[in-house]
């Protein structure tokens, strides 16, 4: 059992980040190279390890095509108050069910940080709607997977603020 951090209102699951990532991520490196880049999801994996140990976590970077299971992490979050760091993929543009999930994690006070490698507003109409987006914490679009890394420094920063309060 994680040691949990208290502080005033908001506690969290002692250095802890889960990286959630949607359907077709798993996909990195061969699925459209020219939006998403060529690197694949063990590279990011590693890129968020190392990322996450600059401001002193430890990151679980998840991966799944199925809705169920994503919601599945969600739960686990709030149970285990884990930060998250979340790319829904094209969940977000129609899964209420992630939706209802992830705004358990904001309600129950933990950082949801939304993150897109591409900038999905340039993009088809249909990435314009984001339904996460309202009840995310922050979203980071457009920035590759370096907004992975705002992200966790994002969540990192939060966690300070809420300590200092
Ligand atoms: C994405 C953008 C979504 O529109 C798309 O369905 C994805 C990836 C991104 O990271 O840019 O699968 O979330």
């Amino acid at each position: 059992m994680a040691q949990a951090i208290q502080t005033g209102t908001a506690h969290f699951a002692a250095n802890k980040i889960v990286v959630v990532n949607g359907p077709n991520l798993g996909r990195l490196g061969v699925r459209e190279p020219d939006v998403y880049g060529h690197q694949d999801l063990k590279q990011l994996r590693q890129l968020c390890v190392a990322w996450a140990k600059e401001y002193g976590f430890e990151v679980d970077v998840r991966q799944s095509d199925d809705e169920a299971e994503v919601i599945g992490w969600m739960h686990q979050a709030v149970d285990r108050r884990t930060p998250v760091v979340l790319n829904p993929a094209a969940f977000t543009h129609y899964s209420y069910g992630l939706r209802d999930a992830a705004v358990q994690v904001t309600d129950a006070g933990l950082p949801l940080m939304e993150v897109h490698i591409s900038n999905p507003a340039g993009r088809e109409s249909f990435r314009r709607l984001s339904v996460i987006s309202p009840i995310a914490t922050g979203t980071i679009t457009g920035m590759g997977f370096y907004g992975y890394k705002l992200a966790i420094e994002s969540i990192a920063v939060l966690i300070q603020a809420s300590q200092q309060a």
